[in-house]
């Protein structure tokens, strides 16, 4: 199993949509896919069409040491990805933590359990620098950094290195960043072609070739509890996500 950890502490550069349909091509090409939602709000969970308040087990409960992580698992309505549901109380899991030893691995010794039962992990993180997101982190082989082309969200990227570092001097982790993808890309800007410019200019070959557009379905999909692939599968937004995940899949394959 490789397990991905989709990070940015900056909230709305669209690390949700990414996770979920990275997660959803995936598993249309016949890999079994596990998704972690990651974050309080749940986003990810909603996303895929399951409420948080129907789910007896969710992260939060594994994290706080209350069930082990085998029982938080449901299916989904896209066969070969299943989901680890997050709800609000996640949000007291991490304060929990924060007294505990072992607390910044905790995430990586429940996933352990499933090493051989899916291809691929997707944690979709928190907008934070929590102790969830550390936890993340030490649990990934691999980061994908989402990104916004616009000026404050690019400053936010050089923050997130630093966090990375930090993370990667004190803990027992060998993560690598496998890529940053620009997200709601919007070609009829112009702020747009200079920001990708000074993305590629600065992280080179790290900027996946492939760009995610921006795409009304992208935004529509979640409020009907559907994949892109499901809601509309012919959209921009889908043709772009199709094609990130062949590219994450080679990425992956180099090592
Ligand atoms: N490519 C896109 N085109 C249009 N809307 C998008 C796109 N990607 C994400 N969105 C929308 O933007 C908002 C933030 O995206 P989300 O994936 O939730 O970001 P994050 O998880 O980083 O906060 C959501 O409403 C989402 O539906
Ligand atoms: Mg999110």
């Amino acid at each position: 199993m490789q397990t991905i950890a989709i990070v940015n502490n900056k909230g709305g550069q669209g690390k949700t949509t990414t996770a979920v349909s990275l997660g959803a091509a995936w598993a249309l090409k016949g890999y079994r896919v596990l998704l972690v939602d990651f974050d309080p709000q749940a986003s990810a969970t909603a996303a895929l069409g399951i409420e948080a308040e129907d789910c007896d087990t969710t992260i939060a409960e594994v994290m706080e040491g209350i069930a082990p992580i085998t029982q938080a698992v449901l299916p989904t309505s896209i066969e070969g990805l299943d989901l680890v549901p997050a709800r609000p109380s996640l949000a007291e899991a991490n304060l929990y933590l924060v007294q505990k030893i072992g607390r910044e691995a905790r995430l990586k010794k429940e996933l352990a359990r499933f090493q051989d039962q899916y291809h691929f992990c997707l944690i979709d993180c928190p907008p934070s620098t929590s102790l969830l997101t550390v936890n993340a982190i030490v649990a990934a082989q691999y980061i994908i950094i989402p990104v916004t082309p616009d000026f404050l969200s690019m400053k936010g990227l050089a923050q997130l290195q630093d966090i990375l570092r930090e993370i990667r001097s004190n803990l027992d982790t060998d993560v690598r960043v496998l890529g940053i993808l620009p997200t709601m890309v919007d070609y009829r800007k112009g702020a747009t072609h200079e920001a990708l410019e000074i993305l590629r200019e600065n992280f080179k070959e790290l900027v996946f070739k492939n760009e995610i557009r921006i795409n009304v379905r992208l935004e529509e999909a979640p409020s009907h509890g559907k994949t892109i692939f499901q809601y509309d599968p012919r959209s921009v937004g889908a043709e772009c996500y199709w094609r990130l995940a062949e590219e994450v899949l080679q990425r992956c394959r180099r090592g």
